[in-house]
């Protein structure tokens, strides 16, 4: 219970703290990018982009950076990039190599998802739902979780200044074959990441010096 009281009438907040408070920092710079440099990500960018997107955060039972209903973590995380399509195994910090070939430009409608150094594919997997819940609730399940890895993208990708754009935009049913899943996995979204063209980084920077 709050300890404001209000009686009746709107209260005004005290101003958030978004010049000291360093995730208030990072939420004031997210946002959605859609330009891209075609210049590939570091490992360790790769490495940090996919900790912060569901990690391992604590040695129970390998919980992680985002949360999921019952603990099932139903989400699988796959890379796109120019070498081809990965998996990422969060227990043991890796990537399974699941193809090699690019899949890009598979991963989205739009044009921009094909010239991204990488695409991340969130799916749903079926097999981890451990009751018989109706399918409603698994969507809602997988869509809520997808939602908070995606956040986390959103704030690593601010807190390294890099570019990112979440989309729902995709050919679920082609991108389904061509990364060859089973019938009990499901596509939900596919996220885009990487550095930011010259032009948004020049803007970047006359935005920040305008807002001091
Ligand atoms: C569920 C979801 C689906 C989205 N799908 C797309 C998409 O397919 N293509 C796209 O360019 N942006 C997509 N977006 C990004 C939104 O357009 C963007 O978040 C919105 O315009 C707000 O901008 P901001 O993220 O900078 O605040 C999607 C965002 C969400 C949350």
């Amino acid at each position: 219970m709050s300890n404001i009281k209000s009686g009746g009438a709107d209260i005004q907040l005290t101003a958030p703290d978004i010049h000291t408070n360093r995730i208030l920092k990072i939420l004031r710079a997210r946002q959605t990018t859609r330009v891209f440099s075609p210049r590939a990500l570091s490992p360790k960018t790769v490495s940090n982009l996919l900790y912060a997107a569901n990690g391992v955060n604590r040695s129970r039972e390998g919980s992680r950076t985002a949360p999921s209903a019952h603990n099932w973590r139903y989400i699988d995380i796959y890379l796109a990039d120019a070498r081809g399509l990965f998996l990422y195994d969060a227990q043991n910090n890796s990537l399974k190599m699941i193809r090699n070939t690019d899949l890009r430009a598979h991963t989205g409608l739009q044009d921009y998802a094909a010239q991204a150094p990488l695409n991340l594919v969130y799916v749903l997997d079926r097999a981890r739902i451990m009751e018989t819940i109706p399918d409603t609730t698994i969507l809602l399940f997988g869509a809520a979780t997808t939602g908070a890895i995606s956040q986390n993208v959103y704030m690593y990708a601010a807190s390294e200044h890099l570019s990112t754009v979440v989309r729902a935009d995709i050919d679920r049913e082609k991108l389904h074959k061509e990364m060859k899943l089973r019938d009990d996995q499901e596509i939900l979204l596919a996220q885009s990441v990487g550095h930011t063209s010259t032009v948004d980084r020049i803007k970047n920077i006359a935005k920040k010096i305008l807002q001091h």
